[in-house]
């Protein structure tokens, strides 16, 4: 019998296999421009906490052992991530100077090359995914390609969110439109993540659905808890600024219900998106213990 890991143990076990094969991954990069390829690389090894690739690989463990069968699309959509991160940081959206305790892209190389790193991340990412499913045998194919649908799905729904977060800058907003920008700029990629570990590892529907309710949960939690990091959170330990939210006026949990308020949701919403995975046992310790560290995590 397998002895059961720690929390803290599986966690880093997990960001070094996705910091290992972002690192292979960028190692295939072919583009002949030295300066685009370091930006890349300078924004995708910064040192983020690669919740995404350790959502996918902990939630196809779930279900299935060989976890190296779901690897490109953890780290596709790690570099999916990667791209939201340096276009979002840029002087039309937020307009920040720094993240993971170094300068954003754009301050470190300029404009034009975040931009154009981003946009590389974001093109490089389908050509993973698409290098996995030519080398899938016909027979596997159509629940992969599922996958990839969900995925430019996902990215879509990113998207879409960091547009109307920048719209309602300044504004007023109803609770909904609130949940509606949270749900779609992190929720939709983190569900994905979610979503992209069971279906690989051919979830029933009854689990795909129970795990997709938790994914929900932690996606919007995961961005109430950015909200009050943005307040109170520790800019050294964050590594990016605190109190920019407030100078861009944007409408967040914190804007909208206070640090207090923000706080007591964010509490309810990890409670509820663990209840969901009771049905799973212990086998589920780890997805439970994840929703806790979203929830307590200081960056
Ligand atoms: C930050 O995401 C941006 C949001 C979607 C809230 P993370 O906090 O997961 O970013 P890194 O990659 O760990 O820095
Ligand atoms: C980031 O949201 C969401 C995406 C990048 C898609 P925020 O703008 O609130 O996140 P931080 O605080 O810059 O990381
Ligand atoms: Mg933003
Ligand atoms: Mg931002």
């Amino acid at each position: 019998m397998q002895v059961k890991k720690e929390f803290k143990e599986q966690l880093k076990e997990y960001q070094e296999r996705a910091n290992n094969e972002l690192e292979k991954e960028l190692r295939k990069y072919e583009c002949p421009e030295e300066v685009l390829n370091e930006s890349v690389e300078y924004s995708l090894m910064a040192g983020g906490k690669r919740l995404r690739p350790v959502l996918v690989m902990a939630t196809y463990e779930l279900f299935k052992q060989d976890v190296e069968k779901c690897i490109p699309y953890a780290i596709a959509i790690e570099m999916i991530h990667n791209f939201s991160l340096i276009h979002d940081d840029l002087p039309g959206i937020d307009n920040d100077d720094f993240r993971h305790g170094k300068l954003t892209n754009h301050k470190k190389f300029n404009e034009a090359t975040a931009i154009l790193a981003g946009d590389s991340l974001l093109n490089n990412a389908y050509g993973v995914i698409s290098n996995d499913l030519i080398n899938t045998p016909i027979t596997e194919l159509q629940n992969k390609l599922k996958v990839f649908n969900e995925f430019s799905t996902a990215v879509d729904r990113m998207i879409i969110g960091e547009y109307v977060d920048t719209e309602y800058e300044g504004k007023q907003i109803s609770e909904e439109d609130l949940k509606y920008i949270h749900e779609n700029k992190t929720g939709a990629l983190l569900k994905l993540c979610v979503r992209m570990g069971a279906i690989l590892a051919n979830a029933s529907t009854d689990e795909l659905e129970s795990v997709t309710k938790y994914s929900e949960k932690i996606g919007l939690a995961f961005q109430i808890k950015d909200d009050i990091l943005s307040e109170e959170g520790n800019e050294k330990e964050l590594g990016k600024p605190v109190g920019n939210d407030k100078i861009l006026k944007k409408c967040t949990y914190v804007s909208k219900y206070g640090v207090d308020g923000a706080k007591k949701i964010l509490e309810e919403t990890i409670k509820e998106a663990i209840e969901y995975l009771n049905k799973f046992g212990e086998r589920a310790e780890f997805l439970k213990e994840l929703a806790i560290y979203i929830k307590d995590r200081n960056k």
